[in-house]
């Protein structure tokens, strides 16, 4: 999560501090989309997005709900996230909330129609007494009928340790051409995804303004996923292999839960 200035790393900001890298990496990306809207479609009512970034997914489910709490740490993703919501007429809507839920009480308990984490976002905090809480959070804002969902990803098998990855190259609007360079490390006994992104700008006259981002993830184990959420009390888990609800096998992609009380 964000650490607010110059992030929780020394120099190297947070991911979630540079919203424009952000966005450059993600807000093309769509594949959940159709999966969190039926969720609110089938829940009528009032939602908690958990980790809710620069609204990416949030129009889509303030325009399905009757209102949308959006739970988002990062001062920076949060003023993104509104602005977006504003461009789309759906601010009122949508009610900003600092406070992660596994850290006080950023929502009643008891009558959400459904709580959602997508994109990740069970991958961002930290075990174990953080994801013990989260999960009891979750599940203590759902009413009865109400559904948790989720995706979060498993040990990655696709890491080679400290080998760069060029994850954009193109000219920006104003012409500069941009380069963003990913480097992953993967420490399968911590179950933790270190990622460090270096980002070059070179300019018309050929000047080049580099930055650095960071950000730190846990991968969730199948059974460990599955008896977190018991423990939480949840009753009723499912749990599949990717978003289009494939069985969880040999071709997982992600996990995808929907779990209910
Ligand atoms: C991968 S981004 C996903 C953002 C958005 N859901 C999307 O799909 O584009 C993860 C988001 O979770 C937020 N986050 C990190 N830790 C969190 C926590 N404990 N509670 C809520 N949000 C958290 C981050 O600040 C970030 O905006």
């Amino acid at each position: 999560m964000s650490g607010g200035a110059g992030g929780p790393h020394g120099a190297v900001p947070d991911l979630y501090d540079d919203v424009a890298l952000y966005d450059l990496l993600h807000a093309g990306y769509r594949d959940d989309l159709a999966f969190y809207r039926t969720v609110a479609l089938d829940h009528p009512g009032v939602g908690v997005e958990i980790g809710a970034g620069a609204a990416r997914v949030t129009p889509d489910l303030a325009r399905l709900a009757e209102r949308v709490v959006a739970v988002e740490p990062s001062a920076a993703m949060r003023a993104a996230g509104a602005a977006r919501l504003a461009a789309h007429g759906l601010d009122d809507a949508v009610t900003w909330r600092p406070t992660p839920l596994e850290e006080g009480p950023s929502v009643e308990p008891g009558g959400y129609a459904w709580v959602v984490a997508p994109f990740h976002v069970l991958n961002e905090v930290p075990p174990l007494e953080g994801q013990d809480r989260l999960l009891r959070a979750a599940r203590a804002a759902l009413a009865d009928d109400g559904v948790f969902a989720f995706d979060a990803f498993a040990p990655p098998n696709d890491v080679s340790n400290d080998v760069p990855t060029l994850e954009i190259d193109h000219a920006d609007a104003e012409g500069r051409h941009v380069t963003a360079w990913r480097v992953r490390r993967y420490d399968p006994v911590r179950q933790t995804l270190v990622s460090r992104w270096v980002v070059d700008v070179t300019g018309a006259d050929g000047t080049v303004v580099r930055r650095h981002a960071r950000l730190v993830q846990w991968a969730w184990h199948r059974f460990e996923l599955e008896r977190a959420l018991r423990a939480a009390g949840f009753g009723r888990v499912r749990l599949f292999g990717d978003l289009d609800r494939r069985p969880v096998g040999d071709d997982l992609v992600r996990f995808v839960g929907l779990a209910r009380p």
